[in-house]
């Protein structure tokens, strides 16, 4: 029997108006993201600066409103000062956290000048693993203190008259990581990211500040962790980190794609964490989260391990991603839309290179991978207000997960463009999904284009030279009597444009 699912969409059952920032991005001083990424003077299109225009054309059209950095691990090791002032005057310095020289040609200046040409603003993140809230109040002077103080107007001998206003503020990275240079307890850790967050906001009041959460579900203190923490830092930032990555090692490619459920729970239990910390201190303010490192990670695990120590920008963490990667990461955009009430920001770990949508050769070209377009779908076409997925799918069980829903969708209403866009997943291996959506809450609607990627092969992906998965617009999508018949073909990922017209 054919496979067939059903879906409301009604303009009245809003979850939340979506933040842009949803869309964010991360590039760590690690691998190639930086150095042979994003930078590389000498390269054919690289502007004067050595910022590689080919790389940067490609983050444009995604649209990226906002890009973490400077780590990751790696920030727990760094001082900002190292990339600050005349380049040629800048420390090599051992980076611990990947074992690597770090040559410090790009720091605080050159990121927030080229991210600013990339069209996004920085979250940059703070070193609370050796340093802490001196370095902190000295940071956040010298990116945005307009002037007349010592830092700030070190920053403007440097060459920087204008404050960079770095709005979004990470306290520290995976603090309860024992791979985290300076890891620790909840509590040690909690006292820390209070204390300098409040030397921060002296600074600079209009700053928004993101605790450290668990580095994953996994982690044995999860729950305790982020319990812990926001018992000290509640009252004194915005935001609680959740990171998560997904892979496929045991080739089960079933549950691989259910995985997005689990990301669900998770949001839903850090929910209910703040939740609680909110009651118990009777606080009248919510705690929001910072999805801040979400993807697909595992090709590169084991073979990342052979790297020879102590080079400038190795070759790490460069998974080559598949068909069945992106569906994979067109699920947990779906899952951060489902929960787009408290989920305020994410980061979609990372940009180049490393674990990344866009891959670059040395001297040669940059191409998309085939997780770029599911993000960049979603980051295009998912503004607006994320509508509750009234679902009916069929559901299947594998040994680990069990009522998968075939379908995994969602819609979001542009209100300025006077658009829907459905995104949607077909999670079965082999048929296709009979779609039936009524959205007569809208009246008349038309059908803009249905883009669908899909491959015969789950395994395949994109190289330098071939764009073997990519998107095309020949969906079957009809608009019928004040409904959207689709169907959907099996592993695929679905993008649905409507435009309403009355
Ligand atoms: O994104 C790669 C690494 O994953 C980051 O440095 C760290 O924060 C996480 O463990």
């Amino acid at each position: 029997m054919a496979l067939t699912a059903k879906m409301v969409v009604d303009k009245d059952f809003i979850i939340s108006k979506i933040d842009d920032r949803m869309y964010g991005s991360f590039i760590e001083h690690l691998g190639r993201a930086v150095y042979g990424g994003i930078f590389e003077p000498g390269h054919p299109t690289a502007d004067a600066n050595g910022f590689r225009q080919d790389v940067l054309e490609l983050i444009q059209k995604l649209n990226v409103p906002i890009i973490r950095y400077p780590g990751g691990n790696f920030v727990s090791g760094y001082d900002w000062k190292d990339g600050v002032g005349p380049v040629s005057e800048r420390p090599r310095r051992l980076d611990l956290a990947w074992r690597t020289v770090e040559p410090n040609l790009i720091g605080m200046n050159e990121f927030a000048t080229w991210a600013r040409s990339a069209g996004a603003e920085v979250m940059w993140a703070i070193n609370l693993g050796t340093q802490g809230v001196e370095d902190a109040r000295q940071v956040i002077e010298y990116a945005n203190h307009p002037g007349g103080s010592y830092w700030s107007d070190l920053r403007i001998q440097h060459g920087y008259e204008q404050p960079h206003r770095i709005k979004t503020w990470c306290l520290g990275n995976e603090m309860d990581g024992p791979w985290q240079i300076g890891q620790k307890t909840a509590d040690e850790y909690g006292r820390a990211a209070a204390e300098a967050a409040k030397a921060m906001r002296w600074v600079d009041p209009d700053i928004e500040l993101v605790a450290c959460g668990s580095s994953y579900l996994g982690m044995p203190t999860f729950a305790q962790w982020e319990a812990t923490v926001l018992e000290h830092t509640y009252e004194h930032v915005d935001y609680l980190s959740l990171h998560q990555y997904y892979g496929n090692a045991e080739q089960d490619t079933a549950t691989f794609l259910a995985r997005s459920l689990q990301m669900d729970q998770f949001i839903d239990s850090v929910t209910a964490i703040c939740d609680y910390v909110k009651a118990k201190k009777r606080s009248k303010k919510t705690m929001k989260l910072s999805f801040d490192e979400w993807n697909v990670w595992f090709h590169t695990l084991e073979s990342d391990k052979q790297i020879e120590p102590w080079q400038v920008a190795p070759a790490q963490l460069e998974d080559i991603y598949t068909m069945e990667d992106a569906l994979v990461v067109g699920c947990m955009i779906i899952s951060l839309l489902k929960h787009s009430d408290r989920v305020g920001m994410a980061c979609m770990a990372q940009l180049v290179n490393v674990i990344a949508p866009i891959m670059t050769e040395t001297g040669g070209a940059a191409w998309a991978q085939t997780i770029y377009y599911p993000f960049m779908h979603a980051s295009l076409y998912g503004r607006g207000n994320a509508l509750i997925p009234l679902v009916h799918s069929p559901k299947y069980d594998t040994k680990e997960i069990t009522d998968v829903p075939y379908l995994e969708a969602i819609a979001v209403h542009n209100e300025e463009h006077n658009e829907i866009t459905i995104f949607a997943v077909n999670r079965h291996l082999t048929d296709s999904l009979s779609l039936l959506m009524d959205v007569r809450s809208f009246g008349e609607v038309a059908l803009i284009e249905h883009l669908v990627m899909e491959h015969e092969d789950l395994k395949a992906v994109n190289t330098a030279n071939l764009q073997a998965v990519s998107p095309h617009a020949g969906g079957n999508a009809r608009v019928e009597a004040r409904s959207v018949t689709a169907s959907l073909a099996a592993a695929s990922w679905n993008v649905i444009r409507l435009k309403i017209h009355s």
